[in-house]
Formats: C-alpha cells, structure tokens, sequence
C-alpha cells in the first residue's frame, strides 16, 4: 500500500504537535472501533480522521503511541498481527512487520498496547488522548480526570491544508462534480431518487473512490428537508430534484449540492429562487477572502438572501428586520434559509474548526489553506405548519454547495467543473437518458 503523503509529511505533523506538549507526555492516538450493522455484518469501516492525518493507519484496532519519558519523542504504532487464521476470513493484514515502512520509530502489536500505554501513563505526568474513539482505550483511562485532549493542537494544524492535501481535495471535488453531471445526464421525468443516486454513487466507485457521507437526493417536496436521504421517491415531470453528495480521496472530502429540474427545463418560480440562491451563493464565494471573518460569508449570503425574498414579495418589511440581530441572524428570512452558510471540509466533511467560535462571535479569521463549503439555500416546504408558505413557491427547496479553497491570491472554487447556470444545467439535463 502507498501512503498517500510522504513520510516527511506526517514526520512533520508529528513535530509540530510535539512541539506543543510539555515534558513528560504520552499522546495516545487510536483508531476508531468497528461498528456493527446487524448482527455480525459490519458498517464499512471508516478509520479515525486524527490517526490518518498523524501516521495514515487505514486499518482497524491500530493505536499511534509517542512519548518523550527518554528527553526526545519516540513514536510506535500498534497494529494487528498477522494471523492466518483470520486472515483467510478477513483478508490480508499488513502486520508488525508490514508496518515498519509507516511514519513511527517503532511497531508492535495491538496486543502489546495496553502494557505498555499502562506503564507509560503510570510515569507520565501529562495524558494526550481523546475519549470516546476506542473502547479499549476508554475502559484503561475512563476513571482519571487528568487526561487533556490533543485536539485543541491538532485541529488548527488540520485546518489549514498543504499543498498534497489541496491535490487530494482538488481530485475528490473533481469526481464529485463529474458524478453531479453524470446524474444530470441521466435524468428523466418520472426518474427515482434512487437512480440519480446510483448514477453518482456508481460514478464514485467507478473512480476508485466512496461517498464523504450518504447522498441526499430529494425530488420536489423532499428537497425541502435538509438531511433527507431515503431517496426512495419518484421525480415527476414538472418537478426539482436537490442532489447533495460527495466523495472521498484518500480520506479528504468533497461536499457538493447542485438542484435541477428532472424535465430539463426550470419553471418561472423555480428560476426566481435558483438565480436568488446563485446570486447569494456568488456573493459568499466572493466574501471568502484571506484575512476576513468566517461570519462574513454568512453575512454575505444572508444579505442577498433577504433582499431577494423581499423583492419577491416573499418578505414585507425592511432588510434590518428581514435579517434580524446582526449577531444571531435571526429574522424571518430564516424560515426559509435555517442552515450555516458552510462548514470546513478536508478529513471530515464537516471537518475541525467550523462555526462563529472566538470571543467576537466572528469565528476563524479565513487564511490560505484553509477549504470550506458555501452552501447558501432557499425551503418553501408546502407540508409545513410553522410558517406561512407562498403558493407560488410552495414545494422547492433550493440548495447551491461549492468547495472553495482559501488563497492569498482571492477564493479558488475546487468544484467548479460542476455546472450551475441555468442555461449549461438546462442543457445537460437528459442528454444521457
Ligand atoms: N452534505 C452535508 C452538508 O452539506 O453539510
Ligand atoms: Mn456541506
Ligand atoms: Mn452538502
């Protein structure tokens, strides 16, 4: 297997975590347990995002291990040995010897772990581990209160991407966008959700890739619905259809939304909203600048956003009210618009350090290397009972998702391949069915 970053590459991660913890420290990194289905058939197992980014151990039951008891930091990764006798069952393990050629001074067996993390934390002063990842780990250090989690180091240093990350990220959005144009292809009046979904999903595997997290395809009414995912449902002529899916490379995600008419050819209202949410979503691509605040981006997508509903006669009152407090953002527009503008993405598609954090309430000042989504959207679902909805726009739900990389140079869409005008989506639509 070939690692996907070099060996200097991870060394260097390592470091810089190092660098951060005191004398001695033992970090204990595991990887996430298995999960179960049904009764003995498992979920596809998904390692943990923090032992990836520090070793790439894709394996189950392996544990990264460093401490700095001698005065320099040694590193050993546990790992499962090999074992004919699973193996026949399991396949093939890369074992203690196998995995040597990983980024660690040292490798041993998993089961040697729990000794040897025992004698470890029973001398160190400072415990680095995160709970609730492995069950292992948990059961050996549940009871004590001075265990500190290395996240806080580690998710600023995920945050802003390298070079080789950017080119993972850049071949997962890349994908994703090429899947996003095969589904429009395909597309027909009447077509179920779940054959858009098989025309993504298959594209996926068809690269060598998987899904960053399960497809929302929601046809007419059940594109209102922000987590729908039972895609079981027919698009009827007439109809929209919100496909909000992605993909992995080695690991790193891509998050892209596109939605479109099923018949090719969008009605009046449902182009009122599209270009209303474009132009919101241009103008959030806009505000992704180097040195600006991440709540500027929602600041700007929820500004287009409410005039445009108040010009749509959506709104009756001023664009102050529309919005609300400028803190919380908490007008009447946002009946209609009730998600985040975007999220980080890189390791986890909702990856490590999202949100208005900070004492400013602005969140993270935007920096080069920094990837995160814009996602700006537009609900009128007829079936609810909180708002009133206007007949005109009942039933569409709108959602436009790009991912944009942070440059000193201004923003980089890295799905920009994945059409999003209506005339290039209109003359897609179809041609493949
Ligand atoms: N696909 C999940 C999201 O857009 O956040
Ligand atoms: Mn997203
Ligand atoms: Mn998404």
């Amino acid at each position: 297997m070939v690692l996907p970053f070099k060996s200097s590459e991870y060394i260097n991660r390592q470091e810089r975590l190092f660098a951060e913890l005191p004398e001695s420290s033992v970090l204990i990194i595991p990887t996430n347990d298995r999960k179960f289905r049904s009764n003995d058939v498992g979920y596809p197992y998904r390692a943990n995002s923090y032992i990836l980014y520090l070793c790439g151990w894709e394996e189950p039951e392996g544990v990264f291990v460093a401490n700095n008891k001698s005065g320099s930091w040694e590193t050993i990764l546990f790992v499962p040995p090999r074992d004919t006798k699973k193996e026949i069952w399991e396949g093939k393990r890369i074992g203690v010897d196998g995995a040597t050629t990983w980024p660690v001074n040292a490798t041993d067996s998993i089961e040697s772990a729990e000794s040897y993390i025992s004698e470890y934390i029973s001398d160190s002063h400072n415990i680095f581990t995160t709970l609730g990842v492995s069950s292992i780990i948990d059961d050996m250090l549940n009871n004590r209160d001075d265990i500190t989690d290395p996240r806080a180091i580690l998710d600023p240093m995920r945050r802003i991407k390298s070079s080789r990350e950017i080119e993972h990220m850049q071949e997962a959005a890349r994908i994703g966008s090429e899947a996003h144009i095969r589904a429009m292809e395909v597309a027909l009046p009447g077509i179920g959700e779940w054959r858009i979904q098989s025309a993504i999903e298959g594209y996926f595997m068809d690269c060598k890739s998987q899904w960053s997290y399960p497809s929302i395809v929601g046809g007419g009414e059940n594109g209102t619905i922000l987590h729908y995912n039972t895609n079981m449902s027919e698009v009827n002529d007439g109809e929209l259809v919100l496909v909000d899916a992605g993909c992995e490379v080695h690991g790193y995600a891509s998050d892209i939304t596109r939605t479109w008419p099923v018949n090719g050819k969008f009605t009046d209202p449902q182009k009122e909203i599209y270009e209303l949410v474009l132009k919101a979503e241009l103008a959030g691509i806009e505000a992704c600048q180097n040195g600006s605040t991440w709540v500027s981006i929602h600041t700007a997508t929820s500004q287009v956003l409410a005039a445009g509903l108040i010009e749509l006669g959506v709104l009756d009152c001023t664009l102050d009210e529309a919005i609300g407090d400028p803190v919380k953002f908490d007008g009447p527009y946002r009946n209609f618009f009730m998600h985040g503008t975007g999220h980080f993405l890189g390791l986890d598609v909702h990856d490590v350090g999202g949100g208005r954090q900070g004492d400013d309430g602005k969140g993270p000042i935007l920096e080069p290397g920094m990837v995160l989504t814009v996602e700006p959207g537009l609900y009128f679902g007829g079936w609810r009972t909180d708002v009133e909805i206007p007949e005109r726009y009942s039933g569409i739900g709108i959602r436009i998702e790009d991912d944009i990389l942070i440059t000193e140079e201004g923003p980089v869409v890295l799905s920009s391949s994945c059409p999003k005008e209506i005339q290039e989506i209109e003359m897609i639509v179809g041609t493949g069915a």
